[in-house]
């Protein structure tokens, strides 16, 4: 049933304007319009409203963007929020994260810990670390770490093709530590990495603590790798977290990037969005975009691509303060720093 005084409806139907009881309709900008009476059927308000919300979120974002590449030669935006390794930029810092994990792997570490702040690049780099492992190296990735003790384990079994229904703590432990003594047995290793760790409960970090246990005399036979922001750290330092924080034995932190390693990541990107790109920033634009940003990753994508859509508008290739500080005022404040 069509409700005769929702606004939204007739918002949906006519954009910026409504009807009225005689079925006309008092638009203000737009030319002839659908007319539905009152008794309208409401399939074809519906198929309208989809229409609209195709045009709105679809179609405009996509020829937009599409004119957005064209411009500055870009073969797809170079600065997206997704955590993608084709445009992983190794500053020294996610560097020496990176090797050291890869040491630890190497070494069959029981516990390691990877934090970060907000956006700073963990996911990317855990992404990376995946990519670069070989065959002799069994992984599983946890994403969702908001899950119970008991779905935790399911979760790790299933990753690992092995039989996972059971609702049974025991049962699962048993089925994964048999996996783990074949996997040794075959001389490869195991590593499982719980991303977002800093969401897990108490219980659910005993539960990692006590797989790490999981050992033969001589070879720890499971690598965990929690990765999570400085909460985690905050988690693991509580009293009672001491007896899995003593076990941790490797510990990278990866830190924001520095004004000039800002300038080299910006210009990373924009290179591997295509061979011959247009866009420039100024460094006066930088500098502003590392004040504000700190060296976050992920800040620095946003405020870049608002200043590369503002060029846009303005058709310019070049970024400088002012566009900066123009696209500043399209994002929430408290997001940035001051
Ligand atoms: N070293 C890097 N090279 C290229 N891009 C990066 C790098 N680090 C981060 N990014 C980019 O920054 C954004 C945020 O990265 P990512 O999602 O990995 O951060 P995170 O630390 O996992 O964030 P969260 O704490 O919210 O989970 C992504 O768009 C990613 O591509
Ligand atoms: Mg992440």
């Amino acid at each position: 049933m069509m409700n005769t005084d929702a606004p939204v409806d007739v918002f949906m139907t006519h954009i910026d304007g409504w009807q009225k009881e005689d079925g006309s309709c008092v638009c203000q900008n737009h030319a002839p319009c659908l007319h539905l009476g009152r008794s309208g059927n409401s399939h074809i308000i519906f198929i309208q409203k989809q229409l609209i919300l195709l045009i709105f979120w679809k179609i405009i974002p996509r020829t937009w963007g599409s004119m957005y590449n064209q411009f500055f030669g870009f073969n797809e935006k170079p600065f997206s929020q997704t955590p993608d390794t084709r445009y992983l930029y190794l500053s020294r810092q996610h560097d020496e994260a990176l090797s050291t994990l890869l040491y630890g792997i190497e070494n069959r570490c029981g516990f390691m810990l990877l934090t970060g702040e907000v956006g700073s690049g963990k996911t990317t780099m855990i992404r990376t670390l995946l990519n670069l492992l070989s065959d002799s190296v069994e992984t599983c990735l946890v994403l969702n770490s908001l899950l119970n003790t008991l779905d935790l384990l399911k979760s790790i079994n299933r990753d690992f093709g092995n039989d996972w229904q059971f609702d049974s703590h025991q049962k699962q432990i048993e089925i994964l530590n048999q996996f783990l003594l074949e996997v040794n047995q075959s001389g490869k290793t195991v590593v499982v990495i719980i991303d977002e760790a800093q969401n897990l409960s108490n219980e659910a970090l005993e539960m990692t603590r006590m797989l790490s246990n999981l050992e033969t005399e001589t070879a720890k036979l499971i690598t965990i790798i929690l990765a999570g922001q400085p909460e985690l750290e905050e988690k693991l330092s509580q009293k009672e977290m001491r007896q899995l924080s003593q076990r941790i034995q490797i510990h990278a932190r990866l830190k924001p990037f520095s004004l000039d390693q800002t300038k080299d990541y910006i210009a990373h990107r924009i290179s591997c969005s295509g061979d011959k790109t247009h866009a420039q920033f100024k460094d006066e634009a930088i500098k502003r975009i590392y004040k504000k940003t700190r060296g976050i990753p992920r800040l620095i994508n946003n405020l870049c691509d608002l200043g590369l859509l503002a060029a846009f508008s303005q058709s310019t290739y070049v970024v400088d303060k002012k566009i900066i500080q123009r696209a500043l005022k399209e994002v929430p404040q408290y997001v940035y720093y001051s």
